[in-house]
């Protein structure tokens, strides 16, 4: 194993958070914002409105082809695969920009209005405990850079520790800014409380977040049938596994005795 990906996992289990540089170049960060402004004028056209501080569309890859390669960069890939396991899955996946607009819109009417601006964790809980550390992980690629002025993600240090308290929506918690240049990847434990910065008028702040879990965890959204749809058989073994195919139950035990197969 290189000593960069070491790093990275020893990072996750001390801090619950770690920093991969250069995943993705400024121009191809750029162009990729450019493509994520077409997609939200056709879906704000075409179905809802996007929320006054922050618009998030969240399955976007069902939108543009292209985007299906932020679900499996390779330096994460390498990562997800030791942490979780080689069957790991996303969960869910969400294209942000944290941008405040005018309030033209009801905000009853918006998608999505707001979501993450106040302290949470995402992790789950079994009889009010929260699952230890290192079961699940959050994905956030910057393709705008995470500055102190737009609305860059905040976290209580070491938080991915505690499991028997929460965090309180509203309190003044001491943390740190979650900032990188343009094409610099976080990886956090989905136990690390956090939440979305103040959003800016001025500058927008791009970015993708994805939820990976092992493979027995449910997504918000059914992949298999998403991708069967719209790509058919045209996208690559990993990434079939990444959205769930390996792992869908068989109709029955005649079918096969296992979830997951290959
Ligand atoms: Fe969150």
């Amino acid at each position: 194993m290189k000593n960069s990906t070491q790093k990275h996992i020893k990072d996750l289990k001390n801090n619950g958070i770690t920093y991969l540089k250069n995943v993705l170049s400024k121009k191809e960060c750029n162009s990729y914002i450019k493509e994520f402004e077409k997609t939200f004028k056709v879906f704000e056209s075409k179905y809802k409105k996007l929320g006054n501080r922050g618009q998030v569309i969240q399955n976007y890859f069902f939108y543009n082809k292209n985007y299906l390669k932020l679900l499996e960069l390779k330096k994460v890939d390498n990562i997800l695969k030791k942490v979780i396991d080689d069957n790991y899955v996303l969960i869910n996946s969400s294209l942000t920009n944290r941008f405040k607009r005018n309030n033209k819109y009801d905000k009853k009417s918006l998608h999505l209005e707001d979501l993450g601006g106040d302290w949470h964790h995402d992790s789950r809980l079994i009889g009010n405990r929260r699952l230890d550390r290192g079961f699940s992980f959050i994905v956030m690629i910057m393709l705008d850079k995470f500055e102190k002025d737009n609305g860059c993600t905040q976290y209580v240090e070491k938080s991915h520790l505690i499991r028997d308290k929460f965090p309180e929506r509203n309190k003044n918690y001491k943390h740190k800014k979650i900032l990188g240049d343009q094409g610099t990847v976080a990886i956090i434990d989905t136990g690390l409380w956090h939440k979305a910065g103040e959003p800016s008028d001025k500058k927008t702040r791009w970015s993708i977040f994805s939820y990976y879990g092992p493979w027995f965890m449910k997504p918000y959204y059914n992949y298999p049938a998403m991708i069967q749809k719209r790509y058919k058989n045209s996208i690559s073994k990993n990434l079939k596994k990444i959205l769930h195919c390996n792992s869908v139950p068989p109709d029955s035990e005649l079918e096969s005795i296992y979830t997951l197969r290959g």
